[in-house]
């Protein structure tokens, strides 16, 4: 739920909601406090690195512990589609649930509902439109000075005063949980899929084994 003005908006579901997931996230938590603490001192935060390795994840995990930091929400914008710098604003727009003035440029439209807020907007997967990402955070940063901005993207926005946190490939006892998590899912999916069970059975199954932490593959388990 986010905050503009006078309205509040529902945005389950919506363009501008967190993505939900079921899935635990595996490991990460070192990177997580860092997106939390530099969310506290920076106003543009990006997490950096090669693709899949887990940013839109760190993201999505970071924006949900944040919420309550900002009066008028936190506003989610996947940019993966946005291949315009139009598109890109409309993305935005959509996320805001705002809409382009008659007269005003959709950046200028953007800036227009997010003056005088307080409030997180997350650009994710920003690297096919670096550009126009770039001068987007710029633009609005510079007439909306509450307004903060956590992007996603193989390389930096390039904007001044952003702080990076690289994400690099999780240490092998947890890239081998979360491999043999979503191996665990795909098999009861299967099976699910196979067996005549009803099929709040076979999701419940799914989830729960989406939740289990193999804890006991950990080098520490036990100690
Ligand atoms: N730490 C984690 N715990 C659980 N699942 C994860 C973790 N890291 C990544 N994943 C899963 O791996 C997949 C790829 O991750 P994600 O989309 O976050 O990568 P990405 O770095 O944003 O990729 P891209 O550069 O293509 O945008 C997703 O399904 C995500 O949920
Ligand atoms: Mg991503």
């Amino acid at each position: 739920v986010g905050r503009l003005g006078d309205q509040t908006v529902s945005t389950g579901g919506a363009a501008g909601a967190l993505p939900t997931t079921d899935e635990a996230m595996v490991g990460r938590a070192d990177e997580l406090v860092s997106v939390w603490d530099a969310l506290q001192y920076h106003h543009v935060v990006s997490i950096i690195g090669v693709g899949g390795m887990g940013k839109t994840r760190l993201a999505t995990e970071a924006a949900a512990g944040v919420v309550h930091r900002f009066a008028d929400g936190v506003w989610w914008c996947d940019l993966a589609a946005a291949n315009s710098p139009d598109a890109v604003a409309q993305v935005v727009l959509a996320a805001l649930v705002a809409w382009q003035s008659p007269g005003r440029s959709g950046v200028e439209s953007i800036v227009d509902s997010l003056a005088g807020r307080d409030a997180l907007v997350v650009l994710d997967n920003c690297e096919h439109v670096l550009p126009t990402a770039r001068d987007l955070v710029r633009v609005v940063r510079s007439s909306c000075r509450d307004v903060r901005f956590l992007s996603t993207s193989r390389e930096a926005l390039g904007v001044g005063g952003e702080y990076l946190i690289v994400v690099s490939s999780l240490p092998d006892h947890e890239a081998f949980e979360l491999f043999l998590v979503r191996a665990v899912v795909a098999r009861l999916i299967c099976r699910s899929a196979t067996i005549s069970a009803p099929w709040p059975v076979g999701s419940a199954r799914v989830w729960m084994a989406s939740r289990w932490r193999l804890s006991w593959l950990r080098p520490d388990a036990g100690r």
